[in-house]
């Protein structure tokens, strides 16, 4: 056990800084042994903050080498120092500061503040990162121009970068160089960055509405200079995209991506200097699938919309994080639907969703969008932030209507440019651009739990009217048991016995009537009446997912199959698919004896793979079964073990029956022309990949020589890592190994490729993977200080590896706390989002429950653990 409890921070507790930034200049001196930081900070204090209050600056890790007041040294008696901060009792209203710092970025393997990786020196400030570089008040709502000066060995580290523009540049003694950067912007330090390293430079421009060119420079080691071109495309659609649909100009005259390999997450938008994590900035064809190309171009357009939604406008602190990551998931998917397949973006992101997100909302981490408390800031970078967070500001825009919403995200920007301020300054934004009230709206900030919508439905043949009645019921969650109405946009659809659409004519409403409405519940109950229809119509609930809602509708498989076919929403017609086959899955689940799948589900399957007409990228994303983890989350106790026998069940009748029209539609969808990522392409790969891995799901034989060719002749990465996995989960033992012997031996050298290798194998549901997943942990590409080989192999493992994971011995949980317990004192950030698996041990079966348990208070009893991991192994113990 920890020995002191850390402690919570809460947003009523929210105070005005006592001291502003005006400006900071720093001097990096970088060597091998150490870096030497100076700092010197133009202070004033706040005339809205607490008066005659000390001055107080976050500080960790740091030695102290000087500290001077008004170029004053300070007397030792002036100033106390903490672990954690330096206090001064007594300061002027108006002051400089000048504080040097000494640090150790070569030992720094918590990756947070200034570190190495792979021989370059890199940052990472947020959220709080920028502390463990200088004492500083490290909090979003100081707000300061900075400059920094940076020097180095110039051999080691010929490029040396920050934010803003490179103002001067020379030489220093011993073979040093220098460059000096200057932002214009004041920014939060969380958007501090600095880089040095041997780097490769990329160049690009890109023209601004206003006609102002930008130059776009790409960074990375030179192994991988042939690997920027996508991520350096994406950007300039990125920033064309945000001109034309959020009338957003870029405002720096230099744009800097740089790939590093060590990184806690996906990427950074420091201001003019983002910094990527090279498993989402590099690709290439033969390198990097379809998905990862989908990753960098959605990841690169993520960072750089935050230059206006997060940089330009800030959060005035930490509660208000989905602010801004919630609203940029927003506009980055907004932008991947425009570039690819709506639908498909769509489904993707509802799948994550409603397995994801729901989960940790119906679990001990439950939280709202904008919580009210936290221990460790870094363990709120929740899906409940990014993902509920985007659907939230999705359903302002179904609300306000496209037009509308950028009525009011140009307010928003006009309003708070250059500020640092709250959700409720979004909504209010809203508001006011669109004279509307949105006080029960704001409720979707507030409370956590995922809202239940229960449908009834009745039809009067003789009136032809057709009633619906919503009841909505939100979950109590940690902290919160009494919930109140939500505003919910429930989108709708009729559809008639011949599978038209039928005009929606509201009872008492005087309009026209369209084939689709959208339905604003505010109440906990309320009931829509339709006239004008001469038969019972089925209804078509929550299309487009408009509210991040669980419908309940007593749906009968016939209405299901129908909604499949005829729904003019593709989103929900790939819902009823899958509801179909959950409800096929868990019916085998309840009589285990029972064998033969529903006929009507193989039908159905075998038109969605035979009839090319139908929309490709949706046909693949409906042929997936939903998977475990979904499984895992409708379920009310779950037992991993028959969720995955009966989901392998579903999947190899359907195979049996379908083996004929998988051939087929595997050879339809053979392309041997040149990889382009463009959706058409993605839908027809990943349509022959499924096909393939279906194949050998039943150990066809001639889906096994498919699958050694394509693994052979594959001309890009989608095709070979597809064959590879296929080939990996199936039993044809020796081209398994075979297999992967080969793809080790073509692609050691790249480890992006290394760590695909790495998960295809740890996330294979075949017997026994455990012994081999910690075989792979001693393979000499295996690191543990970079943290994309924990996630490809342990992450893997724990998170898409159930049915091994859960293995009734308790194995797996096992070795999931022992490598947590081992990754706490490295790298705690990791190691917390490491325990996700285990937080919701009440929601498994008795065989499941007691080893999850067991392993939370193994981790929960290490005498220093940090204080991520214990915030969340406590709350998974708690009530
Ligand atoms: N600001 C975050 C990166 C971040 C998160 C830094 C937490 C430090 C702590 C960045 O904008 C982000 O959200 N990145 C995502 C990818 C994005 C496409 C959702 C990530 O890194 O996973
Ligand atoms: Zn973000």
């Amino acid at each position: 056990m920890r020995t002191s409890q850390p402690q919570t921070i809460y947003l009523k507790d929210y105070r005005q800084p006592p001291f502003l930034v005006e400006r900071v200049d720093l001097r990096f001196e970088l060597f091998e042994d150490g870096a030497r930081v100076h700092s010197t900070l133009a202070l004033r204090r706040n005339p809205d903050g607490g008066q005659g209050a000390p001055l107080e600056l976050d500080g960790d890790s740091l030695v102290l080498e000087q500290l001077e007041l008004d170029g004053e040294s300070l007397a030792e008696s002036a100033y106390q120092v903490t672990p954690s901060s330096l206090r001064i009792d007594q300061v002027p209203d108006e002051f400089s500061l000048y504080v040097v710092t000494w640090i150790l970025p070569q030992d720094n393997t918590r990756l947070e503040g200034l570190y190495k990786s792979s021989g370059m020196f890199c940052t990472q400030c947020e959220a709080e990162g920028f502390r463990c570089i200088t004492y500083f008040p490290d909090r979003p709502d100081v707000m300061a121009r900075f400059s920094t000066r940076v020097e180095a060995d110039k051999a080691r580290y010929p490029v040396l970068l920050s934010n803003g523009n490179d103002v001067d540049r020379g030489e220093l003694a011993d073979g040093r160089h220098y460059v000096t950067w200057e932002d214009p912007f004041p920014k939060p330090c969380y958007l501090f960055a600095l880089v040095a390293g041997d780097l490769t430079e990329k160049r690009d421009t890109f023209t601004t509405m206003s006609g102002r060119s930008i130059d776009l420079r790409m960074y990375v080691e030179h192994r991988n200079a042939e690997k920027c071109d996508y991520a350096l495309d994406s950007l300039k659609r990125s920033m064309r995209w945000d001109e034309e649909v959020y009338g957003r100009e870029y405002d720096l005259d230099i744009f800097m991506i740089v790939a590093v390999d060590d990184f806690n997450m996906g990427a950074m938008e420091n201001k003019g200097l983002n910094i990527f994590n090279s498993s989402c900035v590099l690709t290439s064809a033969d390198t990097a699938t379809d998905a990862a190309f989908q990753r960098v171009e959605a990841i690169v357009a993520h960072e750089y919309f935050h230059n206006w939604s997060g940089n330009r406008v800030t959060c005035r602190d930490w509660f208000q994080l989905s602010l801004k990551e919630g609203f940029t998931v927003f506009r980055d998917s907004q932008f991947s639907a425009d570039m690819g397949s709506p639908t498909a973006q769509r489904i993707d992101n509802v799948a994550l969703l409603r397995t994801a997100q729901f989960a940790e909302d119906s679990g001990p981490m439950a939280h709202p969008v904008r919580p009210d408390s936290y221990m460790e800031i870094s363990n709120f970078y929740t899906l409940t932030i990014y993902e509920k967070g985007a659907e939230v500001v999705r359903m302002l825009h179904t609300l306000m209507g496209a037009d509308g919403f950028r009525a009011g995200s140009d307010l928003y920007f006009e309003r708070h440019d250059g500020q640092a301020v709250t959700t409720d300054e979004f909504v209010k934004a809203m508001e006011d651009a669109n004279g509307r009230d949105l006080t029960l709206f704001r409720r979707w900030y507030q409370q956590a739990g995922t809202p239940v919508v229960e449908v009834s439905d009745s039809f009067d043949e003789t009136a032809g009217t057709y009633q619906l009645t919503f009841r909505q019921s939100i979950p109590a969650t940690p902290g919160q048991s009494e919930k109140l109405p939500q505003h919910i946009p429930f989108a709708i659809g009729l559809i008639g016995e011949n599978g038209q659409s039928l005009p929606l004519q509201l009872v008492g409403d005087s309009g026209d009537a369209p084939e689709e409405r959208v339905l604003e519940l505010t109440e906990q109950e309320q009931t829509f009446t339709f006239e004008g229809l001469n038969a019972r119509p089925v209804p078509s609930l929550l299309r487009e997912f408009s509210a991040p809602v669980k419908v309940k509708y007593p749906w009968t498989r016939d209405q299901l199959l129908f909604l499949m076919t005829y729904d003019s929403d593709g989103f929900n017609r790939w819902d009823a698919g899958q509801r179909l086959t959950v409800d096929i899955i868990q019916s085998l689940m309840d009589s285990p004896q029972e064998t033969v799948v529903d006929p009507r589900l193989v039908t159905a399957f075998r038109h969605l793979l035979s009839d090319s007409r139908l929309d490709q990228a949706l046909v693949t994303k409906m042929l997936q079964l939903p998977t475990e983890a979904y499984l895992i989350e409708l379920a009310d106790e779950a037992d991993v073990q028959s969720i995955h026998k009966a989901r392998t069940r579903v999947l190899n009748q359907l195979a049996l029956q379908l083996r004929d029209e998988l051939i087929a539609c595997y050879r339809r969808n053979t392309d041997d022309g040149a990889y382009a990522p463009t959706p058409d392409a993605i839908a027809r790969r990943s349509l022959k990949n499924t096909a393939l891995s279906w194949l050998l799901h039943i150990n066809d034989e001639e889906g096994r020589s498919l699958a050694l060719r394509q693994f052979s002749k594959a001309t890009n990465m989608t095709d070979q890592a597809g064959a590879l996995r296929a080939l990996v989960n199936s039993d044809f033992e020796e081209d398994r190994t075979s297999s992967l012997d080969a793809f080790y031996a073509q692609f050691s050298d790249d480890p992006q490729v290394v760590e695909q290798w790495f998960s295809i194998q740890a996330a294979s549901p075949r017997a026994g993977t455990l012994d081999a997943v910690s075989a792979l942990l001693e393979h000499k590409a295996f690191d543990w200080k970079n943290p994309n080989k924990i996630r490809s192999v342990i992450g893997a493992f724990a998170g898409q590896n159930l049915v091994n994971f859960h293995a009734a011995d308790g194995s797996g949980y096992r070795f999931l706390a022992q490598h947590i317990l081992a990754l706490d004192s490295t790298n705690p950030q990791i190691a917390a989002r490491l325990v996700s698996p285990l937080t919701r041990w009440r929601r498994y079966s008795a065989s499941h429950r007691e080893g999850m348990k067991a392993a939370l208070e193994q981790i929960q009893a290490k005498p220093d653990l940090s204080k991520d991991v214990y915030e969340v192994v406590s709350k998974s113990l708690a009530g």
